[in-house]
């Protein structure tokens, strides 16, 4: 593979048979068990030939640039700890601790854990349910644009797309938005790594974007990347990321994300456009969420079932084993990896499946009231508590069924009777965590 200054500058240390008098205490050498046997002969330290990830520069710096070029961004930042240290590093740097922030309520946890760092204020942009198919879709720019008008303070979003079943938003429409009103635009899109290399340009327009590799492209286990527009600077990534980020980065992870965009460029992005084509016949085929419903990422397949944890139940019985399931769907991810005897078998086992229309859901109710602050509320102690006893009480963590997959109730908001009944209504048992002594 040609172009990966990363890898090459690794191997070619390795080569040089340094005598390792630093961590890690492998030296180089084998680890225990066959799998791992070759990863440590490039599992380096912070030395001048390897490089600091949060210095930035050098062979680092020169691999991170090579894919902001492919993402129309001007800097990306490697990150071995997941989308999660993402958010968590862009959250920081696009929000003043204390500030009000515009919060995608499907966002991921680390959001909220971000929120809960900085003491952000929350408020959410609504979506729409798409009831036929029990989805929560798009976020309207115009949404976002009234307000931002009843909320002058706010100066940051946070939206993500696409959502875990592959709904995707207008980013270029919602940075719009956000630029007209002199705010920042943060796109959590760590299930659109693979986007770029379709040809598709969903994320160049913001100013903070955070992709997990791992997840659809690949790459290792908690893989991720962070790019940033002109507004923030390498050095602003560095600075922030290091905030979450450990002090010994794996090297081999980097090499890989480094080994990744090469290989994409190669010849992944071909075989890309060829699951692109196979799940849009699978779509076709099979009962499926569909580009009429929402625009969506073309390799996604959200399968509709009455009884989406049966079939996932099925199709494990068969070998198959979906990403995850709720009532009304089982989310299927197929990537690059996935080859015409994959998908052959994939259309084999679908069609031994229980799949068609999802049961009827009612739209998640209203907000409820925010009684204490999100930090409060994740950082009190709290306890275990069944639903029906929670009346009252205030969330120490997220409710959040699949479907809608957003928060009923975030934490620090309280449980009204309302909630209950909602929950109850769409089966939602699991209890929930609330604060003790109300957090005060
Ligand atoms: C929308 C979204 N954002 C962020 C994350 C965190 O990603 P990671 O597992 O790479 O830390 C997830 C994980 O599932 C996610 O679904």
């Amino acid at each position: 593979m040609e172009n990966t200054p990363l890898y090459t500058a690794l191997r070619d240390f390795a080569a040089q048979n340094p005598l390792r008098m630093h961590m890690p205490g492998h030296k180089g050498k084998a680890l225990p068990g066959p799998e791992l046997a070759g990863y440590s002969s490039i599992d380096f330290t912070e030395l001048p030939p390897t490089g600091n990830l949060f210095d930035g520069g050098g062979a680092i710096g020169a691999a991170e640039a090579l894919w902001a070029e492919v993402f129309g961004m001007e800097h990306c930042l490697f990150l071995t700890g997941g989308s999660t240290q993402g958010v968590l590093t862009a959250l920081t740097l696009a929000c003043p601790p204390g500030s009000e922030l515009l919060l995608d309520r499907g966002c991921h946890r680390s959001a909220f854990h971000a929120m809960a760092l900085l003491d952000l204020k929350p408020v959410y942009a609504p979506r729409p349910w798409l009831d036929k198919k029990a989805v929560t879709g798009p976020i309207s720019p115009s949404d976002v644009e009234n307000l931002l008008k009843t909320h002058p303070n706010i100066k940051a979003f946070c939206i993500t797309s696409p959502t875990y079943y592959g709904v995707l938003s207008d980013i270029p429409a919602l940075a719009a938005v956000m630029h007209r009103h002199g705010g920042i635009l943060v796109v959590d899109g760590a299930h659109g790594a693979h986007l770029p290399f379709l040809g598709i340009d969903h994320y160049s327009a913001a100013d903070l974007v955070v992709v997990s590799a791992h997840k659809t492209l690949p790459a290792p286990g908690q893989s991720a990347l962070l790019f940033s527009g002109k507004r923030f600077s390498h050095a602003d990534l560095c600075r922030a990321g290091s905030i979450y980020g450990s002090s010994s980065p794996s090297y081999p992870m980097m090499a890989a994300l480094d080994l990744c965009r090469a290989h994409m460029l190669e010849e992944g992005a071909e075989t890309y456009q060829k699951t692109a084509e196979e799940v849009a016949a699978l779509r076709r085929d099979f009962p499926s969420l569909i580009d009429e419903d929402a625009p969506l990422d073309p390799t996604r397949l959200t399968l509709l079932s009455p009884d989406g944890f049966a079939a996932q139940d099925q199709l494990e019985g068969l070998g198959v084993w979906p990403e995850m399931a709720d009532r009304g769907h089982v989310v299927l991810i197929p990537t690059c990896a996935d080859g015409p005897a994959d998908f052959a078998r994939l259309r084999q086992a679908l069609g031994q499946v229980t799949l068609g229309p999802c049961p009827a859901f009612p739209p998640p109710p209203e907000l409820p009231e925010q009684a204490v602050t999100l930090r409060q509320a994740l950082f009190s102690p709290g306890k275990d508590c069944p639903l029906n006893q929670a009346e009252g009480e205030i969330a120490a963590s997220p409710i959040a069924p699949y479907p809608p997959g957003v928060p009923i109730v975030a934490p620090g908001e309280r449980i009204s009777k309302k909630t209950i009944a909602y929950l109850d209504r769409i089966g939602y048992n699991n209890g929930c965590r609330i604060c003790v002594d109300n957090c005060v």
